[in-house]
């Protein structure tokens, strides 16, 4: 999409639909909507006045221009109730409209940046969220649609409109920065749509390759065998059972000049299909298992928007990508595998994997002397029965870290909910025969997806902070700018936390 920033007032300007908005319960309009309903005769009034529309967050009203104003369409949408207002509001605002508007068959859009009467946001983070919430919402994923379902027309271009010329510069650059970041989405969200027999872990590494090439960045893939001469054998005893070989994929980010600081590192479980090992998943929504590298998708889509803004610090993605596969040659429940850090693992269950390849990457992680490590993972079933979709679940061995990605998580509207890591829980991961196990006995296991952060923290020795992203990053029903399948989640929250 074409997205430029016009100084002017919004009732003179010529496009398919231009966007104004309505807060719940306001009767007197002000700013630019009193403009445009001034300049339609008080059509907008008068829809207020008939309680027809009431400025619901999200709602929308479509009106015509009717050569009256150069625009063909007007579509009010709904800010809700101006005390609630947050970025977040703009995001789904703005994805309202789009959506309209893609409905009505607009080719070009024209819009305020929305915001509060004197709110404390930023209204260049505004304008990030305004161009965020009308491309992740517009978002489809249908290459694979060959037949049928004609694709109605797009929204190609985006004007956003501003009436004071001190204004723009912020709006500008809000306008990049939520372009960069909903490329990182979008690119996560494809990865993660591609069904297992595509993204492969081969098919992984080359988009990181790719993406590295695009941006100047260092790529490193190590094959099964140099993970082998490396003593990855928890990530290993994962593909074990796979025809498709994995790969541990390592892209780095270096601002010029700065490549001996101490990296943020980000790491990402790259489980391209999880059929759950001899420890089989049931068949019913096994399918779902695709999206089990969404974890990785997020930091591909965060490395893809950290080059795009050529962000001023250096930032490493590890990337663990392998089938979990059961075979002849596949882990079995019993087997003791030894881990890259040289502790002793008894697989307890198969389908505890996901730490398995993480327990080398966080351990590898020991080797950069990070600054700090976040690692992102579909996990565990049992953080889609505590928090659902609406937070994920969010460990850390430092306050200071998880607070810093609760905060960014407010500010992109992916919230996420601190779990604990105690030292009550130390004894889920003991083992009578090795040094630790990959699962506490019981079906269903206690407290799953705090057993799954224990089992990690026994690998990391630096500030770390671990988000269980299973019920996040896939089907987030109700939220208007994340269509159905892959959401993109971790992405705008991970660029957020490295920007600030
Ligand atoms: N990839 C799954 C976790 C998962 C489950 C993600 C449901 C999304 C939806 C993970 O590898 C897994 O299988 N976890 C098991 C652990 C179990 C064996 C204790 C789970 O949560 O059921
Ligand atoms: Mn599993
Ligand atoms: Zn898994």
């Amino acid at each position: 999409m074409d997205i430029h920033v016009h100084h002017g007032p919004i009732q003179t300007t010529a496009a398919d639909a231009i966007v104004v908005n309505l807060f719940q319960g306001v009767t007197h309009l002000g700013g630019a909507t009193g403009a445009v309903d001034a300049a339609l005769g008080g059509q907008i009034s008068a829809v207020i006045g008939s309680g027809d529309f009431k400025g619901k967050l999200g709602e929308t009203l479509v009106l015509y221009g009717r050569g009256v104003i150069p625009a063909s369409r007007v579509i009010v949408v709904g800010l809700g109730k101006a005390e609630e207002f947050i970025l977040d509001t703009v995001r789904c605002a703005a994805a309202a409209a789009a959506l309209a508007a893609r409905k009505l068959g607009a080719r070009s859009l024209a819009t305020i940046v929305h915001r509060a009467r004197g709110d404390q946001l930023d209204l260049a983070a505004e304008a990030q969220a305004l161009v965020e919430g009308t491309l992740l919402a517009l978002y489809e994923f249908k290459i694979y649609k060959t037949q049928g379902d004609e694709t109605p027309s797009q929204v190609e271009y985006l004007t956003v409109v501003e009436t004071d010329s001190d204004r723009l510069e912020a709006i500008s650059s809000g306008i990049v920065a939520g372009e960069a970041v909903a490329a990182g989405v979008i690119l996560a969200r494809d990865l993660a749509n591609h069904p297992g027999n595509v993204a492969t872990p081969t098919y992984l590494a080359n988009q990181a390759v790719a993406l590295a090439e695009r941006h100047g960045m260092r790529v490193e893939v190590w094959d099964a065998d140099r993970m082998r001469a490396e003593g990855m054998g928890a990530f290993l005893s994962v593909s074990a059972g796979s025809a498709e070989p994995p790969k541990f994929i390592i892209v780095e980010y270096a601002p010029t000049g700065d490549a001996v600081l101490s990296p943020h590192v980000l790491v990402g479980k790259g489980v391209t299909f999880d059929t759950g090992g001899i420890s089989l998943k049931p068949g019913a929504k096994m399918g779902d298992m695709k999206f089990d590298m969404a974890g990785a998708a997020a930091v591909l889509g965060t490395m893809e928007a950290v080059g795009r803004l050529s962000l001023n610090r250096r930032i490493v993605g590890l990337i663990g990508a392998t089938e979990n596969m059961p075979g002849g040659k596949a882990t079995k429940p019993g087997d003791i595998v030894r881990t890259l850090t040289g502790a002793t693992v008894e697989i307890v269950n198969t389908d505890a994997e996901g730490r398995m390849v993480l327990a080398d990457l966080l351990g590898f992680a020991r080797r950069l002397q990070p600054a700090a490590v976040v690692d992102l993972a579909t996990l565990t079933g049992a953080i889609v029965v505590a928090l659902g979709s609406q937070y994920a679940g969010l460990f850390a061995n430092d306050d200071a870290l998880a607070s810093a990605l609760q905060v960014a998580g407010e500010a992109t509207g992916e919230p996420l909910w601190r779990m604990p890591l105690g030292k009550r829980y130390d004894d889920i991961v003991k083992s009578k025969v090795a040094d630790m196990a990959n699962l506490a006995p019981g079906s269903p296991v206690p407290a799953g997806a705090v057993n799954g952060a224990k089992f990690l923290e026994r690998f990391v020795q630096y500030p770390w902070a671990h988000l269980d992203i299973a019920a996040t990053a896939w089907d987030a029903k109700d939220i208007s700018y994340i269509p159905e399948g892959a959401t993109g989640f971790g992405v705008r929250l991970l660029v957020q936390w490295l920007r600030a």
